[in-house]
């Protein structure tokens, strides 16, 4: 059968990006990264991509007059690739309304906290800052809506003490490596439904090991 076409959008280092394309080297993975967008021309991520073979652009947002004009510009180059999954792996350029709308469905993104905690930026610090004792990432649909899309899938790990910003991230991002090539493997198998704001997800066994942190 044929793979689904993912095209991946990125603005920095790519290691989300870099976990898709590991995971679709393998036979019997369903999908593969057609395309690597990036808006920012001189991002590690796209010599990643390259280096894997993998097709690349870069857009700058810069040469645009709005977000839309930008957007479509990016929407062309998924097109021409035959994308049928678009997949933001640290993407950091707000979207005009357009753009989901466009893709509706067809667009997942990556956050470092569990949604709806903590949209935004510096999630991980607003984590400790709030004295969260669990974190994690989330895998969601993306909507007009900053970070608030249906979920589809979160992964969580304790917050420990002595944690900074940076040690969390590590310990989110290791998750966000399992995460998000399971959840475009769902989707190529036509696993995710979605009915208003939830995400179903079929065949997945039911019930889940708790975490508990601090762990009693
Ligand atoms: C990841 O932690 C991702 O979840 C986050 O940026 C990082 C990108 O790392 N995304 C967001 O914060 C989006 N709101 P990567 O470039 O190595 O994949």
């Amino acid at each position: 059968m044929a793979k689904l076409k993912v095209g991946v959008l990125i603005s920095g280092r790519g290691s989300n990006m870099a976990a898709l394309i590991e995971a679709a080297t393998a036979a019997d993975y369903p999908a593969e990264v057609a395309v690597v967008v990036s808006n920012v021309a001189d991002t590690p991520g796209l010599k990643t991509a390259q280096d894997a073979g993998v097709a690349t652009a870069a857009i700058s947002h810069k040469g645009f007059p709005d977000r839309e004009s930008f957007d479509r510009a990016v929407s062309a180059e998924l097109e021409k690739r035959g994308v049928g999954l678009v997949a933001l792996a640290g993407f950091m350029r707000i979207q005009s309304p357009w753009f989901p709308a466009h893709w509706k469905d067809r667009i997942i993104n990556i956050h470092p906290s569990l949604l709806p905690a903590f949209p935004g930026l510096r999630v991980q610090q607003q984590a400790i800052d709030a004295g969260s004792r669990i974190s994690g990432c989330t895998v969601h649909f993306v909507t007009a809506d900053l970070d608030a899309g249906p979920i589809i899938a979160q992964a969580a790990v304790p917050v420990l003490p002595g944690d900074d910003a940076d040690t969390l991230a590590a310990r989110i991002l290791r998750q966000e490596h399992r995460l998000y090539p399971m959840v475009v493997r769902w989707f190529a198998e036509g696993r995710i439904s979605l009915s208003g704001a939830k995400v179903a997800v079929a065949g997945v066994p039911k019930g889940a090991t708790l975490l508990f942190s601090p762990d009693p």
